[in-house]
């Protein structure tokens, strides 16, 4: 397999800022806390350290999104964010419309941060706002209220062109009436884009053990395929049909950063535990960092870079890579694309049995896609195809 990245091919650079003010129960993110605090500055050389060494495998690309994600990037300070946007501009050419996201939680001292991160060059927020109800809010150890989560919404509203919120739904306890009612005042709110996630119980966090225990119960497999029904339904109607499994935008606003990702593009990632994919003399590697914030940050100022893992992806693993991430996409993959990156093609077979079983579908211009009813089965669909 040789793949030759031309330079005018979306590239992505995601920066993860792992630190969080607490760690809520749900979340198997690298996010972490830290009573004590952290030595900013110092970790914002190893930002442009590890920059630098991405800078360096993946030289001569245009840069077409930059995403600060977490843990909690809305802690840093504005002019750390600058610093690193320097760092990149510093190291690859960036195109004159990059698209700039940084994830905020929804409190009010994050809020009074944004003017000075769009004055650093962010122009997208993308706000974890999880619920616009206050029970659940405790319940899945949120930080904030309801209130304050639509007070951070509309400075949001004030300040970017663009922004996008996080919701989370088929949580416990949770009725299709509520869900609808709850993502209907979301709606209102939404300008562009929303992020709707369906509650999933991670190993070794709190809620796996509660859940374990008996002491959290979840919607279960029908009510939440009902839920989820009800949410294209909504979203649809609304003029926010959903572009991706879990992701919804009006036409045009979609989030080019995650769509570097589903189509199959290249992007750097740095800071602790970040992937990336980067083309490197024909062949797609990827890349992973240290997991832990010190011994990332100690493995910078030793090596001028946090990478444990630099691995080229055999034809096969590309190409199902592909198929994994296209076929999150509504307007999934092209299957050309990937026979060329698998060196054989899609078994026509496979595809007739589940084209007939509705899950999958090919579209006037030759792409396969999933369907809406397909959706809900799509781990199962990727694990037959790819087969
Ligand atoms: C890594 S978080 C970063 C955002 C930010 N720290 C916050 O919490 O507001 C990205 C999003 O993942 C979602 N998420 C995290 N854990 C989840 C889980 N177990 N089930 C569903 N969604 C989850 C949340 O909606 C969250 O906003
Ligand atoms: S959901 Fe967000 S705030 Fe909560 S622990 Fe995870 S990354 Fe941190």
């Amino acid at each position: 397999m040789m793949l030759f990245m031309n330079s005018t091919a979306p590239f992505a650079v995601y920066v993860h800022w792992p630190f969080c003010l607490s760690k809520c129960p749900y979340c198997d993110f690298n996010s972490h806390v830290r009573h004590g605090g952290i030595d900013e500055a110092r970790f914002v050389r190893a930002y442009e350290n590890e920059i630098a060494a991405a800078g360096a495998r993946a030289s001569g690309r245009t840069v077409s999104s930059i995403f600060f994600g977490g843990g909690t990037p809305s802690l840093m300070q504005p002019s750390s964010v600058q610093a690193i946007l320097d760092c990149v501009a510093k190291h690859w050419a960036v195109a004159p419309d990059v698209e700039v996201t940084l994830e905020a939680n929804p409190t009010s001292v994050e809020a009074t941060r944004f003017r000075g991160f769009r004055a650093a060059g962010v122009n997208r927020v993308s706000l974890g706002v999880q619920s616009l109800e206050d029970k659940a809010l405790k319940e899945l150890g949120r930080l904030h209220t309801a209130q304050e989560a639509l007070d951070a919404v509309a400075v949001a509203r004030s300040i970017f062109a663009r922004y996008s919120f996080d919701l989370i739904y088929a949580r416990p306890q949770q009725t299709l009436e509520a869900w609808a009612a709850e993502l209907k005042r979301a709606i209102a709110e939404a300008a562009e884009h929303f992020s709707l996630y369906q509650l999933t119980i991670e190993p070794d966090t709190p809620f796996f053990g509660l859940h374990k225990a008996g002491k959290l119960s979840v919607p279960d497999e029908d009510l939440a395929r009902d839920l989820y029904d009800l949410t294209q339904v909504i979203c649809t109607d609304a003029g926010l049909p959903a572009y991706e499994v879990s992701n919804h935008a009006r036409p045009g606003a979609e989030c080019r950063h995650n769509l570097v990702y589903w189509r199959g593009h290249d992007y750097a990632g740095v800071g602790p535990g970040a992937h990336g994919r980067l083309t490197i003399d024909g062949r797609r590697v990827a890349t992973a960092t240290e997991r832990r914030p010190e011994a990332w940050l100690m493995r910078v100022e030793d090596k001028g870079s946090g990478f444990t893992v630099e691995e080229k992806l055999t034809s096969g693993e590309a190409a199902d890579e592909y198929l994994l991430m296209g076929l999150r996409l509504v307007e999934g993959i092209d299957p050309a694309r990937y026979s060329a990156l698998a060196g054989r093609s899609l078994d026509p077979k496979r595809i007739s049995i589940l084209r007939e079983e509705g899950a999958v579908e090919t579209t006037k211009d030759g792409r396969l896609r999933v369907t809406r009813n397909g959706f809900p089965l799509l781990d199962a669909v990727v694990a037959d195809l790819a087969a």
